[in-house]
């Protein structure tokens, strides 16, 4: 009950954010950031929470609290496939990924005051990283600024060790990943089957994977769109857990490929230099970031948070910079 109560009184600040952003969108020219402390506004966040977690989770919240602390009146926004709670943690483990991104897209785009943002800032924990990720590459409307993930499982997993005894929903889905993976009946079901990936075996996984070979641009065909997209992010940030033990390889945080012993580093990878996503050109003007932080999958301390939306939200700044450009010329 004590949510949507929250939400309520929340609700007279969202307005103000939302007339701010379209003068912003409205009258770009006419910006002067000397004068103008709207552009004081921070970015609205987009959080994307994990397997087994549910948008309405007291830590995930905790995290929203967090990024309001850091950058007061920030509108966070938790992703969720369901407004009941029970239904959107099943949705973490069984679905079609594709029509679960598309879902958010929709929301994200119809939002009054996201989608009249000048930009968002979006943070994916675990695999609702990848997910954001998909978001930006097939959708970004509205456009990402700064794309931070956590543990997330970008070069895909061989193997997940998440569950908890008595979690049946869990155990079930982890059963299911290990059996008939590459099956389209459990590729449009199973959540963590969508971004299976074993480099021993990669021709099934090129054939058959239903999101992650097609996001990582790994097929013949490469869509532009997506590598354009990547690209125009101002951060895309990813931090792995140093004692992952959890995701299995946990270099998948950092896009490295593991293949039995070889660890290859991503910019290695022709993922990076034949720039099939735009990571390439991203970190070319430096928005490619990889971090550490200590622990185990998802055991995330305030301060390492703290830090990166410290770092990588807050106000706009790309209207300032845009009436910068003109006042040179
Ligand atoms: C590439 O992705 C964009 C965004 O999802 C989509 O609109 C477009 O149809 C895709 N292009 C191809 C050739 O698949
Ligand atoms: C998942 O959904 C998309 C969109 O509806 C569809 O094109 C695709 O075939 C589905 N995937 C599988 C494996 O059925
Ligand atoms: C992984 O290593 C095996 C040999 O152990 C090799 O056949 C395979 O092509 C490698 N996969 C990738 C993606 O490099």
């Amino acid at each position: 009950m004590r949510a949507p109560t929250r939400k309520m009184t929340k609700l007279p600040v969202f307005l103000a954010l939302a007339s701010t952003f379209h003068s912003v969108l409205a009258t770009p020219t006419s910006v002067k950031p000397s004068s103008d402390d709207e552009n004081d506004t921070p970015l609205p966040v987009v959080i994307w929470h994990g397997l087994g977690d549910t948008f309405s989770a007291e830590g995930l919240q905790s995290v929203g609290s967090l990024v309001e602390k850091v950058n007061p009146g920030t509108l966070v926004y938790y992703v969720r496939l369901d407004e009941s709670p029970s239904n959107d943690r099943t949705a973490t483990f069984y679905g079609n990924v594709t029509e679960q991104l598309a879902k958010v897209c929709d929301d994200l785009a119809a939002h009054p005051i996201l989608s009249t943002a000048p930009a968002i800032d979006a943070v994916g924990f675990s695999q609702g990283g990848q997910f954001l990720r998909g978001y930006v590459e097939r959708c970004n409307y509205p456009p990402v600024r700064s794309l931070v993930t956590f543990g997330s499982q970008h070069n895909g997993i061989v193997d997940y060790k998440a569950c908890s005894a008595a979690d049946w929903l869990c155990k079930g889905a982890m059963a299911l990943l290990h059996g008939n993976t590459w099956s389209s009946w459990l590729q449009s079901r199973l959540v963590p089957a969508q971004y299976f990936r074993d480099p021993q075996d990669l021709d099934s996984y090129l054939e058959h994977s239903n999101f992650l070979a097609d996001i990582n641009n790994e097929r013949k065909e490469k869509n532009e769109t997506y590598a354009k997209n990547i690209a125009s992010l101002e951060n895309f940030v990813m931090y792995l857990f140093d004692d992952d033990t959890t995701v299995i390889p946990k270099e998948t945080g950092w896009f490295e490929e593991v293949n039995g012993t070889e660890v290859t580093p991503l910019r290695a990878r022709p993922i990076y230099s034949e720039d099939w996503i735009g990571l390439k050109t991203l970190d070319r003007k430096g928005g490619l970031k990889f971090k550490t932080t200590p622990g185990e999958h998802m055991r995330l301390s305030d301060e390492v948070l703290e830090e990166a939306f410290t770092e990588f939200f807050g106000p706009y700044k790309g209207a300032s910079k845009e009436v910068q450009v003109q006042d040179e010329l």
